[in-house]
């Protein structure tokens, strides 16, 4: 007997179907389905084959796979009882469903184990999954893995995440061939190197071409992802928190929660993929609190790094003011014994000696340049150099009688213990009450590898008490905001936007790099909470120089900011990035609300994307290395209406055009032209000679009436 079940989207439905009390699988995911279709009929056409040489029924492959049942891939979950036993064989007991969610009850009377699983499909076509297990027997279940679900994937390629400190979201496509493409994460943050994203589709897939899947896992700490070939062939995908020995174990009554998978499918490529994303972060994610503009911020850190001289901090926030910028962010540096990294943390109060009065007065006339002042904090970690160490050793996350590796100089508080949780909160309370700090920039400066809590595992508990204590901060401040950092982008999650307005994506201000970085990041997220900051002329990171433009314009399309000494700059740069400023803020009410989509070019060295809808696009187009060719071939646009007439304007001015080319064309220069929507979307527009490092940004509108 089939038992079928449906979910809708705007634009998409998922059918999950029982076949003969067995863990329901998903029959079908794909554009929406007629109210009338009979689903018991669709998972006829849907449901695998059975191929010889494997178990009778095949792989048992359900949204819920277990090995118990015949499933010899990576399981959902694996759990043993105190007295050994750990077969698991869950039959289906019910679907529930209501429009938003579908609730799948699986039971096992032997294992006395209940498990819940909960699909909820948003109108963007974005699948949250959830799941739960319960312990209803008398002895302890040890949980080591525990995935919400498990996925069909598309035959083909995968792009994975990878990266490092300073070279976040890195991309890396990989033929799917046998066994498993997986990324792991041991960090105990959402990680640099391994964070859970993953893109599966059909060989092939692009930008804006093929059957593409996109997965994320809702987790701030260690974590798995992968995309595997089944032994009949098919692929499955999971994503899931990675457990420690030891950490997880239910006694009976107890519950343990999966970390939420998001999955999404779409037919056009990446950029089909991205605009269902960031619709959904928009919605769902961000719910309520994109409606206020992205300020212009001033950071500190690049500036001053440790140096925080009164008199230079003085001149910052004058300069600052004078140039449009909307908050001043006062980075590390600022509190008791901070003179280098090696020092300080967990000692909340404004050095004595550099902040002799505290920081009421630097936020007052930050507030009196009619700028708000927000400040940096690192409330999880510790100096063994600090007050707060040398009174509470024993707060430090670790094992007695082990030395904890240290990251960074420094140490992980056990935030699980109700009297550090309390420590911090109280701290940060006092800190937002005696400046008036509208936003705090949470940063986290290490992995850890003794995520130990008086004697037991406590890597999911950290996390778990991290969120609770953003949340309380939150809770007792509504218009405060939050920018997630750790080491740069080491915890750019869902989860962590749920409680942040601004994601640090990376320490890396070079503008040729950070373009890369987030056309990756922005595959699963809108570009408001992208931070993007105009750093020095060169590069910190990298050591390579570049003009204004190229890191203003690039910081344009984020929530942008700068971090450099603007005391030093001259005045033609001044004059640059000032112009550069007040055209965020006429275009951030656009570029905040549309969706970033990738505009594919044959050279590889341009990077192009535009933003915005049928009626209005704003484009930018980076040469990001020496071309191959003299001159560029054309760009074709996306998304336009062929019929509709659109005026093309160039938004900022070509530098030195004519040192480049003989002739540039006509289009760049002057008060704009007009071209059919067909011209531009079918042959594509000739673009002038671009050399290193340029960045072309130009504006397409529809005239009246014609789209
Ligand atoms: C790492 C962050 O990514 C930087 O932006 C800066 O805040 C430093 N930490 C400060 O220690």
């Amino acid at each position: 007997m089939t038992t079928a079940a449906r979910l809708d989207a705007d634009d998409a439905t998922i059918v999950a179907a029982s076949f003969n009390g067995e863990a329901p699988s998903i029959a079908y995911w794909g554009p929406r389905l007629p109210p009338t279709a009979d689903l018991a009929s669709i998972a006829v056409f849907t449901a695998p084959v059975t191929p010889h040489g494997l178990f009778d029924h095949g792989e048992a492959f359900s949204l819920f796979p277990e090995a118990g049942q015949g499933f010899t891939g990576r399981p959902a979950l694996e759990a043993a009882r105190d007295d050994g036993r750990f077969l698991t064989q869950f039959r289906f007991e019910r679907f529930e469903a209501t429009p938003e969610a579908l609730t799948i009850s699986l039971h096992d009377p032997l294992a006395e184990l209940r498990v819940v699983q909960t699909l909820r499909l948003h109108p963007s076509g974005v699948l949250r999954a959830d799941a739960t297990i319960r312990n209803d027997g008398q002895a302890l279940v040890r949980v080591q893995r525990f995935a919400a679900a498990a996925l069909p994937a598309p035959d083909g390629e995968a792009l994975r995440f990878a990266g490092a400190w300073t070279k976040e979201f890195q991309l890396e496509r990989v033929r799917l061939g046998h066994g498993l493409v997986a990324s792991e994460n041991r960090t105990g943050r959402t990680s640099h190197h391994a964070p859970p994203f993953l893109i599966v589709g059909e060989t092939g897939f692009t930008q804006t071409h093929g059957a593409v899947m996109g997965l994320h896992l809702g987790w701030s700490g260690s974590s798995e992802i992968f995309v595997e070939r089944l032994r009949d062939g098919r692929l499955q995908a999971q994503s899931a928190m990675l457990l420690l020995p030891g950490e997880i174990i239910l006694a009976q009554g107890q519950s343990f929660n999966a970390a939420p998978l998001y999955a999404v499918r779409d037919g056009a490529g990446l950029n089909g993929l991205s605009a269902r994303f960031h619709r959904f972060v928009r919605e769902e994610i961000l719910s309520g609190r994109t409606d206020r503009p992205a300020p212009v911020h001033l950071n500190t850190w690049e500036a001053l790094y440790f140096d925080h001289d009164p008199d230079r901090i003085a001149a910052l926030v004058e300069a600052a003011g004078e140039l449009g910028i909307e908050r001043f962010v006062l980075d590390d540096g600022w509190f008791k014994g901070r003179r280098n990294d090696g020092a300080g943390l967990g000692d909340w109060t404004p050095d004595p000696q550099r902040y002799p009065d505290g920081l009421g007065a630097l936020a007052a006339s930050v507030r009196s340049r009619g700028m708000a002042f927000g400040l940096w904090i690192e409330p999880e970690s510790i100096s063994p150099d600090s007050d707060l160490y040398r009174a509470h050793p024993e707060w430090a996350l670790g094992e007695a009688l082990r030395q904890e590796p240290l990251g960074r100089r420094q140490l992980v508080l056990d935030l699980t213990c109700p009297e550090v949780a309390a420590h911090l909160f109280a701290a940060i309370e006092r800190l937002v009450r005696q400046t008036g700090a509208v936003y705090l920039k949470w940063d986290f400066n290490r992995d850890f590898a003794h995520p130990v809590s008086a004697g037991r595992a406590a890597s999911v508990a950290q996390v778990h008490a991290l969120y609770a204590l953003l949340d309380r901060v939150r809770a007792a401040h509504p218009g405060l905001e939050v920018e997630a950092c750790a080491s740069g982008g080491a915890r750019a999650d869902f989860a962590m936007l749920k409680r942040a307005e601004r994601i640090w994506i990376s320490d890396c201000n070079d503008p040729i790099d950070r373009q890369r970085q987030q056309a990756a990041f922005g595959l699963f997220f809108p570009q408001e909470v992208i931070g993007a900051h105009v750093g020095p002329g060169r590069s910190h990171t990298t050591g390579r120089s570049t003009d204004m433009e190229t890191r203003a314009l690039t910081a344009l399309f984020g929530h942008m900011g700068v971090e450099a000494d603007i005391t030093a700059l001259c005045r033609q740069d001044l004059e640059t990035l000032r112009d550069a400023i007040a055209l965020y803020k006429r275009l951030r009410g656009d570029l905040h609300s549309v969706p970033r989509q990738s505009l594919p070019h044959p050279d590889g060295s341009l990077l192009a994307f535009a933003a915005g809808s049928e009626k209005r696009q704003i484009i930018s187009v980076a040469q990001l290395a020496s071309s191959a060719h003299p001159a560029p071939a054309p760009l074709r646009l996306i998304g336009l209406a062929e019929q509709a007439t659109y005026r093309v304007v160039l938004l900022t001015p070509l530098k030195q055009p004519r040192a480049a080319m003989n002739n540039p064309p006509g289009w760049v220069e002057g008060e704009g032209r007009q071209a059919p929507g067909s011209v531009l979307v079918g042959h594509g527009l000739t673009l002038p000679v671009m050399r290193t490092g340029d960045v072309l940004v130009f504006l397409v509108e529809a005239l009246e009436g014609t789209a």
